[in-house]
């Protein structure tokens, strides 16, 4: 079955009932049960939910993954994944992962003896050489956020395999339609759903795919024991976000290529970040995993002052945090997205005072263009 067919048909069934052909809203806390261990599979909603099941499968099976697990927001997720942990555990994460991840790992676990490396994971040496007698996860985003690097799938899973290391992948960028960790090797992928996989911009949500059992167990038992689960109505949404990902993205990724040579060209613009650019340093490795480069673009024009000033005048272009909707949104990461990331980290990393970065949507490319050059002309 192709990628579009299974983003329909993979785990939705008409309802059984009715004959809905869409996956009914189950707006219920409990199941009523026919007598004493005796039930449809549902018990509480907590830990299970109609239409969260449907969702959890329908993204298995486009992640190529076993199992799916559905949460009431990407950090939500994420945080059910840390929660694998005990304290005085060690886990690598790339330097220039979300702001949130990092807020998370460094300002919230690090209260529980839980202990967080960020390092160039575009290196894998980089990670090897920051493992510890007590590393148990390394946690990596690719494409990264914002400055869109890329780490090898591959090379990591088989470190992490070498040293029985939980390796981890958010694919919120490229999401399964451009890459599929779990076929590298990788052992856990996360979502923010709220992202591409939705990709209206109306809902919050997290989402889990992996094949080993033992790891489904422990983590189910988590997301019941946190109860950071997605409700129904937004699974509802999820899914019928999912449906068209294909489509949105052969056209995101057709605009931000387009979009990411017009800025190339611009002499106002000094470096743009866009792993589809033959001028990003890893191109190549972008080629040989992903099947396409996305949505996202990151851009500089050199200061503060000159990011604020184009921010001012961009009309069709939404300022705003997030990204993956079918519109436009332009966002700076040291004031918004990254804020709590110090400037030494993100100095670091690549993250400077005039880094800008678009969420291309699905707009027509020369209207796009069209703002942004008005936009550029004005400062
Ligand atoms: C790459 C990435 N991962 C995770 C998250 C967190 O997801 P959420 O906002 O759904 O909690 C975000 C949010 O922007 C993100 O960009």
């Amino acid at each position: 079955m192709g990628f579009s067919t299974k983003a329909i048909h993979a785990a939705i069934e008409p309802d059984p009932v009715t004959g809905s052909i869409m996956t009914p809203i189950h707006l219920t806390s409990t199941y009523v049960q026919e007598e004493l261990g005796k039930h449809k599979g549902y018990e509480y909603a907590r830990v299970s939910n109609p239409t969260r099941t449907v969702l959890e499968k329908q993204i298995a099976a486009l992640e190529g993954g076993k199992e799916g697990l559905a949460f009431a927001s990407g950090m939500a997720a994420i945080a059910t994944i840390f929660s694998l942990l005990k304290s005085g555990d060690h886990v690598i994460v790339s330097h220039d992962v979300y702001g949130g991840t990092y807020r998370l790992g460094k300002l919230v676990l690090g209260n529980f003896q839980l202990e967080f490396d960020f390092v160039d994971a575009s290196e894998t040496d980089n990670l090897k050489k920051a493992i510890k007698p007590s590393t148990k996860m390394v946690f990596i985003e690719t494409p990264t956020n914002p400055t869109m690097t890329i780490t090898d799938l591959t090379a990591v899973s088989r470190l992490c395999q070498a040293r029985k290391l939980i390796s981890i992948v958010d694919n919120t960028f490229a999401t399964p339609y451009f890459q599929t960790p779990l076929d590298h090797g990788i052992d856990i992928v996360v979502h923010s759903a709220t992202k591409y996989l939705n990709g209206h911009s109306d809902m919050l949500g997290g989402l889990i795919v992996l094949n080993d059992a033992d790891l489904t167990e422990r983590l189910r038992f988590l997301q019941k024991s946190i109860g950071g689960i997605m409700s129904p109505f937004e699974a509802w949404m999820c899914l019928r976000g999912m449906k068209t990902l294909a489509v949105r993205m052969d056209r995101h990724n057709a605009n931000a290529m387009e979009i990411a040579e017009f800025l190339q060209n611009h002499r106002k613009v000094q470096k743009v970040n866009y792993p589809g650019l033959i001028s990003h340093p890893e191109h190549r490795l972008a080629r040989k995993q992903m099947r396409g480069y996305g949505g996202m673009i990151s851009f500089d024009l050199g200061s503060l002052e000159k990011a604020k000033g184009f921010l001012k005048k961009v009309r069709l272009c939404a300022l705003a945090e997030s990204l993956g909707g079918v519109e436009t949104l332009i966002s700076h990461p040291v004031t918004m997205t990254h804020a709590s990331v110090p400037p030494e980290q993100r100095k670091k990393i690549g993250v400077t005072d005039g880094l800008v970065r678009i969420s291309v949507g699905i707009e027509d490319v020369e209207d796009i263009i069209a703002d942004l050059n008005q936009a550029l002309k004005g400062i």
